[in-house]
């Protein structure tokens, strides 16, 4: 059986939207993506992929799961076998080598934390002094040196090393943390020597690697870790183990290690940045499930604004509303608010001018407005922007700018923007999903008769109910206690909930793409299709009250189906079928 661990981690790299769009184009609508099915003909789509629940379901043929399903599903292959597809595509290593590797890998990460305790207590011992009074000099405090666990390698070849090989770790472990390196020679040496320390953690708050910056101003300024079997670059994001436990979803990003501590410092703790890199689809999509909005915070350079472009594009992708802020007189976060301060900065951040508008005003930079040539384009390209990514509150306001601006009347704009609107055919998120919703459920049959209404009521409250355990895994503390599997009818359900309840009791988590491996594609079809009706509903402990009740109160009438073992009950379900016309789902009410 392949572990848990791993399959998390797969999860975790594999970008289902991505991976189905190789497939099948997909066109985002709001938090979802929509194309034509890949597993049967069809003209108008009904394929959604909702990265959210990191599952897909087709409307039209029934057809869903997650993304191991749908490798498995698209190419033919068993269920390892798309395990080892989606690995190697994530670059993972393939799942037998899981448990040598797992072990490293533990190790590999008690080692990076015991060097960061190293790095630390040099800092802080007599070696430190510089280090000391170069974070003073940056302006930290104690506590932020605290909170960030910044240290300082001291000026050796060896020391860390004989540290490490002092606490018991092996050759093979140091080297794999990328903490030492071996010369030619073949002697091993310390890769941080007289540099300020900064470690990186991953959202779980281990840390992966290390940015070592120079005291002074020589080259290079900082020398990284290189990706290690716990370090991917392109899948973290400085901060974040941070700035997850703050009460705001707006995140600000920026680019340097130095910008993000200081922000936070400040009092601005959803700062986050890319590690050193360019900016990633992968950290794009970690970012999304954090943040509703992000603010592009980067520095003021070509460099930068390069950077910033390259953001928009990403998240325009996102289900992240973009805002862009740019600096007035300093070139980066970290200058400004040591210049201005604190409030100068949020004072900016509350005024930062959104994606549409940093938009227009590059395309009025690339014409001459005041030819008429220039002008049209300029206006055609703005029409172009605001028929494809903005509200029609949106398109309203800008319309008017638009109008002031160019002189052109608003209602022509208007107009305009309505024939290239249409052109894109782009209908709007919620009319989508509200579609769909219905489709749905208008495609939903069950045999009426279980029990009469009262089984149907709860054959509706068992999907709801599995339905919303997927979604809000802490939901099931008010269920597990309160419901055994067996009082569920629906034997897939019944068989989910099982299933639930037993990693639950191993303290394992439960997202759909764990469960693939033990359910059918059928029952993964069931719970994918229950989790796309959902997809825009919160659940509250009250609707699962309400589910319970409804479940428990159909029991003595549906004792009978209850009793029975899925075959039998299926086979009963069967007949039902046959006997009463289908029912809508929906009608039991
Ligand atoms: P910066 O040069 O802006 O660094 O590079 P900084 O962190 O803001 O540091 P200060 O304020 O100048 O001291 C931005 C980011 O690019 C990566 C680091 O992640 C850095 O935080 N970088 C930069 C490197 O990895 N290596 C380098 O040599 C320079
Ligand atoms: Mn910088």
């Amino acid at each position: 059986m392949i572990s848990h661990v791993y399959l998390q981690e797969l999860i975790a790299r594999t970008n289902i939207e991505e991976l189905i769009g190789t497939y099948t184009p997909l066109k985002r609508a709001g938090r979802t993506y929509k194309g034509l099915c890949p597993f049967h003909s069809e003209k108008t789509p009904s394929f959604v992929v909702y990265p959210d629940s990191q599952s897909f379901y087709c409307f039209g043929c029934g057809v869903g799961g997650d993304a191991i399903t749908f490798v498995k599903k698209i190419n033919n292959l068993d269920y390892v076998e798309s395990v080892k597809m989606l690995a190697s595509r994530a670059g993972m290593k393939l799942p037998e080598e899981d448990d040598a590797q797992g072990t490293l890998r533990s190790r590999v990460l008690a080692l990076n934390r015991d060097v960061a305790r190293f790095y630390f207590a040099c800092m802080n011992g007599e070696v430190g002094i510089a280090a000391r009074k170069y974070w003073r000099g940056r302006g930290l405090s104690d506590a932020t040196i605290r909170r960030f666990g910044l240290g300082y390698a001291p000026d050796s070849f060896g020391e860390s090393l004989s540290y490490l090989k002092k606490k018991g770790y092996t050759q093979e472990e140091m080297l794999a943390s990328g903490i030492v390196k071996k010369s030619e020679k073949g002697n091993l040496y310390d890769v941080f020597r007289n540099r300020v320390m900064i470690p990186i953690f991953d959202v779980r708050g281990n840390v992966i690697a290390f940015g070592g910056r120079n005291l002074g101003d020589e080259k290079p300024k900082y020398i990284n870790s290189p990706e290690t079997l716990i370090y991917k670059k392109s899948h973290t994001i400085f901060g974040l183990n941070i700035a997850k436990k703050s009460t705001s979803r707006r995140y600000i990003l920026c680019e340097g290690y130095l910008d993000v501590i200081s922000l936070h410092q400040a009092g601005f703790d959803t700062a986050v940045a890319a590690c050193g890199t360019a900016l990633t689809p992968e950290q794009v999509r970690i970012i999304s499930d954090y943040a509703d909005e992000v603010v592009l915070c980067y520095d003021g350079d070509e460099a930068g604004q390069k950077a910033t472009a390259r953001a928009m594009e990403l998240f325009s992708n996102s289900t992240v509303k973009v805002t862009v802020l740019t600096l007035p007189a300093a070139k980066d976060p970290d200058e400004f608010i040591k210049r201005r301060g604190a409030d100068a900065f949020r004072h900016l951040l509350d005024g930062a001018g959104n994606a549409l508008e940093y938009k227009m005003a590059k395309v009025k930079e690339q014409y001459d407005i005041t030819v008429p040539d220039g002008l049209l384009n300029y206006l055609k390209d703005c029409i172009e922007i605001l028929a494809q990514q903005a509200t029609p509150t949106e398109q309203d306001v800008y319309a008017g700018r638009l109008a002031q601006e160019t002189g052109v009347e608003k209602q022509r704009i208007l107009q305009q923007l309505e024939t290239v609107a249409k052109n894109y055919s782009k209908r709007r998120q919620r009319q989508i999903q509200q579609d769909l919703l219905k489709e749905g459920i208008n495609s939903i049959r069950l045999p009426l008769g279980v029990s009469g209404n009262q089984a149907l009521g709860a054959a509706n409250a068992e999907q709801q109910l599995i339905g919303a355990l997927l979604k809000q895994p802490e939901l099931l503390e008010q269920v597990k206690g309160n419901l055994r599997p067996e009082e569920l009818i629906l034997p897939e359900m019944r068989q989910t909930y099982s299933l639930i309840l037993q990693r639950n009791k191993e303290q394992l988590s439960f997202e759909l793409a764990t469960l693939s491996g033990e359910l059918s594609d059928e029952v993964m079809a069931q719970l994918s299709r229950v989790l796309a009706q959902n997809y825009e509903i919160q659940f509250t402990p009250g609707d699962i009250q309400l589910y319970l009740s409804r479940i428990q109160g159909a029991k003595h009438q549906s004792k009978e189906a209850a009793k029975m073992e899925p075959d039998q009950l299926a086979a009963y379900l069967q007949k039902l079928k046959q006997q009463k016309k289908p029912t809508d789902f929906s009608g039991d009410e």
